[in-house]
């Protein structure tokens, strides 16, 4: 199977807008306009154990932004040649990744949300969870 050659520079820090009054702040997130795809599907992961680890695998086709809906976190980006973390832990910013990077998500604080917005819905074979057949498709060894 053909896996996208996106690299961690293809995948980028959204700052979303956010309206502040003294009662505190909402940030609205319209499918195809603040996000550059359209929203299939909405996760979030939460209850997380310390030192537990997530993600750790990579998607054909699924574009998603992920945003620290409370708490902060560590994604780790890896497109078989470059790895780059990025700290989450405002609400009006989005990590932005495209298809083909393979991700950790790390060092979750207590409570945290990790929010999902997704470009297509739930399937399995859009997931590439062994990191050895994620270098190898990457790398046109198949
Ligand atoms: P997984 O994607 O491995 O979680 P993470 O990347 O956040 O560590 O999914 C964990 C489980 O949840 C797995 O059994 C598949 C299931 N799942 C769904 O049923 N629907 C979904 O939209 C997602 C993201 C996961």
């Amino acid at each position: 199977m053909y896996l996208n050659k996106n690299t961690v520079l293809d995948c980028k820090i959204i700052e979303l807008p956010k309206i502040h009054n003294r009662d505190g702040n909402l940030t609205a997130i319209n499918s195809g306009v603040e996000v550059p795809f359209n929203i299939k599907r909405v996760y979030y992961l939460y209850d997380i154990p310390g030192g537990e680890m997530r993600g750790a695998h990579a998607h054909f086709e699924l574009e998603q932004l992920i945003i620290a809906a409370s708490g902060s976190f560590d994604v780790i980006l890896d497109d078989g040649v470059t790895k780059k973390s990025i700290t989450l832990n405002r609400p009006y910013y989005g990590l932005y990744i495209k298809p083909g990077i393979w991700r950790d998500l790390v060092n979750f604080s207590s409570g945290s949300v990790l929010l999902v917005l997704a470009s297509l819905k739930y399937s399995e074979n859009d997931y590439i969870r062994d990191y050895n057949s994620f270098l190898n498709l990457k790398n046109g060894n198949n």
